[in-house]
């Protein structure tokens, strides 16, 4: 059996040579390598969606005799097996034809279940009947090397076993790695997501012939966790093309279509159609379920659950801009293969010390905080990543991109064309900690960040933190963001690299025989006495940790930390002194404190002793 591997396509070729690249301790050059287009790797997965079904099956041990059946229809490039946990555990097949016209055949041949009352609805989405009496195979077609391509393939790997990988690696690089690896969307999992999107352009498909349903975020711009929600736009009738294209054929062709009128403005005119889209996902698609309609966002959106996909999904039809930032995002992660494994770890970081939250909030986002990362990595000395600034230079007239609203998401499309190199050939070991000294520095009070300019700019308004949206100027990416959680940020990169400091002076694994965590580990674990708190500073409580800082009084002298970087060494100082200053003032308070309830006690006990010999 064929499996994705071995399908013959050049860029296929590159971007599964780039997925298995091998870490190694040395420094990682960026090389220049073949750069997969975003748009060509969109257009494959969405082939390969058309090639492919879903089918439910009592468990793995199905799959002989999935396959024997389903061959007679064509031929079977590639399967794999995932499982889902509800109240027991469902069984899935993603079955990949040679063509989507054999699984077109596969899923013409299905049945509808008389029995089981429900909407009879062609789709991708089949179970398999336990009977083998409905066709009798032969001998010879039971006889098969047909493999599963994976089993379980979109289980993820449980945190302890995470901390075991991360153990065992041998270095720092190679943890952030790993990390990555075993943590990043696969490939079945963009499969599904491509699936789910090829139902919804089906559905609409009568009325709109051309629509396309197109994911975005996450799911593909190559910054996707295993696990993580679907974005998904949907166009009725306008492909996602170059504005040359579009009106080229609007110039040349006498034939116009008629149109139905627009009955309100458009955003309320998008807000009807999306209240129907929602009912009819939810009355008609199977696997479609808990239909959400947000309607009043400054995107509007629906989401829902799919349950043969086990999968969130955001349906928005009107985010041309984050489609086209989720381009912007993928080139970043193309351009140097240390940007993604990076933000993979700064990200993991944020969730364990609860900088960010799944829902939505006052926190920072993922996508906030992969702009932070892409910035450090614009605004270096030899910078790792170009500005969106040059990207917008190097766009040739094919690249032209305007959404509706009139917003220019122009820029250069083509990594040749752009030919950006770094010289910058750091670790990524290195850029993780020069990340969190950068932002220890950073002046979030004044300066905005500019992925345009690559470099911070004046803060327009009193935003806490101001991250100018590249594709919407006069937007801030982190408008929700509070006072409060942009000081813990501050705080927490102060800590990250403070503990990082000593594991990067000591990046290999210590010999010490046992599994303990090392590493970045330190910075997942939030370990009271290695980190800094703002209770700590805030709380009397601040009393107990004074270990944390130089004090004559304990019997072991603090070991000395050697900071490599003397800005953050005199940033420690201060924040140390400032904490020795508030310690002393606030054990002043409390003694005197202490000494005025006392001689008010005092006196409150004469004043009633006085009164009883009077009485
Ligand atoms: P997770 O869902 O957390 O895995 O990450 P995500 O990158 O998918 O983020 P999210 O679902 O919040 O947003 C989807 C995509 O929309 C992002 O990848 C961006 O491309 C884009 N996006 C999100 N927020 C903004 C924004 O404020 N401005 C612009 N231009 N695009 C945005
Ligand atoms: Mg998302």
């Amino acid at each position: 059996m064929h499996c994705l591997m071995r399908n013959n396509t050049k860029h296929l070729l590159n971007w599964s040579k780039h997925l298995s690249r091998q870490c190694t301790s040395k420094a990682i050059i960026s090389e220049p390598k073949e750069k997969l287009l975003y748009n060509d790797m969109l257009q494959r997965r969405q082939q390969q969606a058309t090639r492919s079904i879903v089918v439910q099956v009592q468990s793995e041990k199905s799959f002989p005799e999935l396959y024997n059946y389903c061959a007679s229809f064509g031929k079977i490039l590639s399967a794999h097996h995932y499982r889902i946990h509800q109240d027991d555990d469902q069984h899935y097949i993603l079955l990949e034809f040679g063509s989507a016209e054999e699984a077109s055949a596969a899923i013409s041949s299905s049945a509808y279940n008389d029995e089981l009352s429900g909407v009879p609805a062609h789709s991708p989405f089949l179970w398999f009947r336990a009977t083998s009496s409905i066709r009798t195979l032969k001998a010879a077609d039971q006889t098969t090397e047909a493999k599963l391509a994976v089993i379980g393939g979109t289980t993820m790997l449980d945190n302890n076993d995470l901390n075991d990988v991360l153990c065992e690696a041998s270095n720092l690089d190679q943890q952030i790695f790993h990390l990555h690896q075993k943590t990043q969307l696969n490939d079945l999992g963009v499969r599904l997501r491509f699936l789910a999107a090829l139902q919804v352009k089906q559905a609409v498909s009568g009325i709109f012939p051309n629509a396309n349903a197109q994911p975005f975020g996450s799911s593909v711009n190559g910054f996707g966790r295993m696990g993580c929600d679907l974005d998904l736009i949907l166009r009725f009738d306008r492909e996602i093309v170059g504005a040359a294209a579009m009106q080229k054929r609007n110039n040349e062709s006498r034939l116009v279509f008629h149109t139905k009128e627009n009955l309100t403005n458009g955003r309320s005119q998008t807000q009807r159609q999306m209240e129907s889209l929602g009912d009819m996902l939810h009355l008609f698609l199977p696997g479609v379920c808990h239909v959400r309609r947000i309607l009043q966002a400054r995107v509007p959106i629906i989401k829902y659950h799919h349950e043969h996909l086990n999968l969130e999904v955001d349906l928005s039809m009107s985010n041309l801009t984050g489609f086209y930032m989720s381009e912007l995002l993928y080139m970043f992660g193309e351009f140097d293969e240390r940007v993604r494994p990076l933000t993979f770890c700064i990200r993991r970081w944020a969730q364990t010390c609860g900088l960010t939250n799944p829902s939505p909030g006052r926190w920072i986002s993922n996508f906030s905080l992969t702009c932070l990362v892409i910035f450090f990595l614009q605004q270096m000395k030899q910078p790792i990543l170009p500005t969106i600034n040059a990207l917008m230079k190097s766009a040739s007239p094919d690249d032209i991109r305007l959404t509706e609203d009139g917003i220019n998401c122009s820029f250069g499309r083509d990594f040749e064309r752009i030919s950006f190199r770094s010289r910058n050939t750091a670790k990524s070991s290195e850029l993780l900690l020069q990340f969190f000294e950068f932002y220890s520095q950073f002046d979030f009070h004044n300066r905005a960040i500019s992925l345009n300019e690559g470099r911070s700019i004046s803060k327009p308004d009193h935003s806490a933190l101001y991250i100018v949206n590249p594709l919407e100027q006069v937007l801030n990416v982190s408008k929700n963001v509070s006072l409060e959680e942009c000081e813990r940020l501050r705080i927490e990169v102060r800590n990250a690299a403070w503990v990082l400091e000593s594991e990067v002076e000591n990046p290999s694994q210590p010999d010490n025989g046992t599994q303990s965590p090392w590493g970045i580990l330190h910075l997942f674990k939030t370990n009271e006495k290695a980190v800094i708190r703002p209770h700590m500073f805030f709380k009397p409580r601040m009393v107990e940790v004074s270990d944390l800082f130089d004090d004559s009084t304990t019997d072991t002298p603090p070991t000395p930390v050697d900071y490599k970087n003397a800005n953050v060494k005199r940033e420690v100082e201060s924040i140390k002194s400032q904490a020795r200053g508030d310690l002393k003032q606030m054990r002043i308070n409390t003694s005197s404190a202490a000494a005025a309830a006392a001689a008010e006690a005092n006196a409150t006990i004469i004043k009633t002793a006085k009164g009883r010999r009077g009485r």
